[in-house]
C-alpha cells in the first residue's frame, strides 16, 4: 500500500466520481487477476490502475463497488492464516474500513451473493468495459439473478455505462500527490541512466565483454536501489543497429566501442511510471555523424518542449518536433530536395516517416501510455477529412487536446536509419531517440526527467568522469 498518500485522497476521487454516476447509479471496479507464468509460478503481481487510483490497495482478488450516493463498499480476501503463511499478510475487510477509509467491508467470496443485491433499484450499471476478461458476462450473471426477481417489484439496471469515460478524464490531470510521486519516480529512472552511462563507458575502458544486458542489470539496480517495486515497461537496451527496431528489449548482442546505445528505460514508484530515453555513444565519444543527427533530434525535441504549455493542443509538440527533425534530414542528405521539394512539401507528403516513424508523445502516469482521450472533449463533433499520403487511406480528424496544468506526457522523437536506396551511408544503422517526461505548469512544462544530461558535450563529460 502506498503510505505517502492519504486516506481521504482516495476518497474524495471516489467522492468525485459518485457525484457522475448518477443518484441512481452503481460503479463496479476491479482490481486486476493474479496470472500464472507456468506451473505454480504466478507473475510478479500488479494491480490495477483504476482500482488503485480509487483505492490505494494492492493486495488482488479485491473489488471496489461506489453508488451514486457516495457510499464505498470494499470487497477483500478475508484473513486465513494458513493462505497468510504462504502467500502474506492480507488486510482483511475489518481492518478495511479504518485503513482505506470506506464505509464498509465484505469478504471476497460474498462477492455473488452481495452483488445482485446491491444491483437491485439501480438504474445504471458502470464498469470498465474491456479491460477486464469475463467481467461483462459476470456482470449479466448478477443482473440475470436481479431479474429473477421483477416479479416482486425489484427494478433491474436498464443501462450499462464504460465507467472508463469518467475515470480517464479525472486521471488525465495529475494531482499534487501524484505529480510528486511521478517527480520521485523520474529522478530515480534519470539516477539509473546515468549510472548505466558511465558503468558502460568504464566496463569498456576495462576492456570487458559489455553486453546488452549487463546494462539492463545497471538500470534494475538503481530502479530498486531507489525503492522502486518494478520497471514500468521492459526495459529497451539497443546496442548498434538494434536501435532500428522500435520495440527491441534488452537481450545478448555486445556493447560496443563506437556505436550508440539507446536506452528506454523508466522505473514504477508506488504505482505511477517513468519513460525516459537517452542515446549514448558506448564509449563516451559521439563520432561525427552520429553527433549530426544526434543534435537534429535534441533540437528536435527542444522545440517540442517549447510547445508543450497550456492552451496549446497535443499534436502541437509532435508538429514541432517535425519540422526540425524534416528540416534536419533534408540539410544532411537524408532527404533528397531535388524529390522531396520544400520543407513544407516534404512535411505534407509525410516524406521524413521512413526516418521517423512514432508520435512524439502519450499520456504518462499510473499506467506508461496513460489513459485520457487525445481528442478535445468538447469538439468531438468537428470531424475533418484527411487522405494520408502514404497509405492513401481517409483519416477522420477531430480537434487534438488541449494542454491543462496537471497533465503529464512524454516527448520523445527521434531519428532511425535504415540503409536504402540514396540514404548517405555515414548514417547507416544509426538509431537515436531522446525522450523525457513533462508535467504541463500554468507557463509552459517541467521536464521532471532532467536529472540525466540530455546535451551530448554534457553525456560525454559524464562518460569521461
Ligand atoms: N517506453 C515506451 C514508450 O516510450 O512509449
Ligand atoms: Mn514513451
Ligand atoms: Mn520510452
Amino acid at each position: 500500500m502506498n503510505t505517502t498518500v492519504p486516506t481521504s485522497v482516495y476518497a474524495q476521487r471516489r467522492a468525485r466520481m459518485a457525484a457522475q454516476l448518477g443518484a441512481n447509479g452503481i460503479a463496479l471496479i476491479p482490481t486486476a487477476p493474479e496470472r500464472p507464468r507456468n506451473r505454480d509460478s504466478d507473475f510478479l503481481y500488479r494491480h490495477d490502475s483504476y482500482f488503485y487510483y480509487l483505492t490505494g490497495f494492492t493486495e488482488p482478488n479485491a473489488w471496489l463497488v461506489v453508488t451514486g450516493d457516495g457510499t464505498s463498499t470494499l470487497f477483500c480476501q478475508p484473513k486465513d492464516l494458513e493462505r497468510e503463511i504462504w502467500d502474506g499478510y492480507r488486510l482483511g475487510p475489518e481492518a478495511a474500513v479504518g485503513a482505506l477509509n470506506v464505509d464498509a467491508a465484505l469478504p471476497v467470496n460474498e462477492l455473488d451473493e452481495k452483488l445482485p443485491q446491491l444491483l437491485e433499484n439501480r438504474d445504471t450499471v458502470w464498469f470498465p468495459f474491456a479491460i477486464h476478461q469475463g467481467l461483462e458476462g459476470r456482470v449479466a450473471g448478477w443482473l440475470n439473478r436481479v431479474r429473477a426477481r421483477v416479479r416482486y417489484g425489484a427494478l433491474c439496471p436498464e443501462q450499462q455505462s464504460d465507467l472508463c469515460a469518467i475515470l480517464d478524464e479525472m486521471r488525465l490531470v495529475k494531482d499534487a500527490h501524484e505529480q510528486d510521486i511521478m517527480r520521485r519516480a523520474a529522478a530515480i529512472s534519470a539516477r539509473a541512466h546515468v549510472r548505466t552511462m558511465q558503468a558502460c563507458a568504464r566496463m569498456l575502458r576495462a576492456g570487458q565483454d559489455v553486453r546488452e544486458y549487463h546494462l539492463d542489470a545497471e538500470l534494475m539496480h538503481e530502479f530498486r536501489m531507489g525503492g522502486s517495486q518494478y520497471p514500468a515497461y521492459s526495459s529497451i537496451v539497443a546496442a548498434g543497429a538494434n536501435a532500428c527496431v522500435l520495440h527491441y528489449r534488452a537481450d545478448v548482442a555486445p556493447v560496443r566501442a563506437g556505436e550508440l546505445v539507446l536506452i528506454d528505460a523508466g522505473c514504477e514508484l508506488d504505482g505511477y511510471a517513468s519513460d525516459i530515453t537517452r542515446t549514448f555513444p558506448a564509449d563516451g565519444k559521439f563520432t561525427g555523424p552520429q553527433r549530426t543527427l544526434y543534435d537534429i533530434v535534441l533540437a528536435s525535441q527542444e522545440a517540442a518542449a517549447a510547445a508543450t504549455k497550456p492552451g496549446a493542443r497535443f499534436t502541437d509538440p509532435h508538429e514541432a518536433a517535425v519540422k526540425v527533425l524534416t528540416q534536419g534530414m533534408l540539410d544532411v542528405g537524408l532527404l533528397d530536395r531535388n524529390k522531396v521539394g520544400t520543407l513544407e512539401d516534404a512535411i505534407e507528403k509525410r516524406a521524413y516517416f521512413p526516418f521517423y516513424m512514432h508520435r512524439t508523445g502519450h499520456w504518462l502516469g499510473m499506467d506508461v501510455h496513460d489513459c485520457g482521450s487525445y481528442v478535445e472533449p468538447g469538439e468531438v463533433g468537428t470531424v475533418s477529412e484527411r487522405k494520408d499520403p502514404l497509405s492513401g487511406e481517409i483519416i477522420k480528424n477531430r480537434p487534438s487536446r488541449v494542454l491543462q496544468p496537471g497533465m503529464v506526457l512524454t516527448i520523445e522523437p527521434g531519428i532511425y536509419v535504415r540503409p536504402g536506396e540514396g540514404v548517405p551511408e555515414q548514417f547507416h544503422h544509426i538509431g537515436i531517440r531522446i525522450e523525457d517526461d513533462a508535467i504541463v505548469t500554468p507557463q509552459g512544462c517541467e521536464l521532471i526527467t532532467r536529472g540525466v544530461p540530455v546535451k551530448a558535450d554534457e553525456i560525454e563529460a559524464l562518460m569521461r568522469g
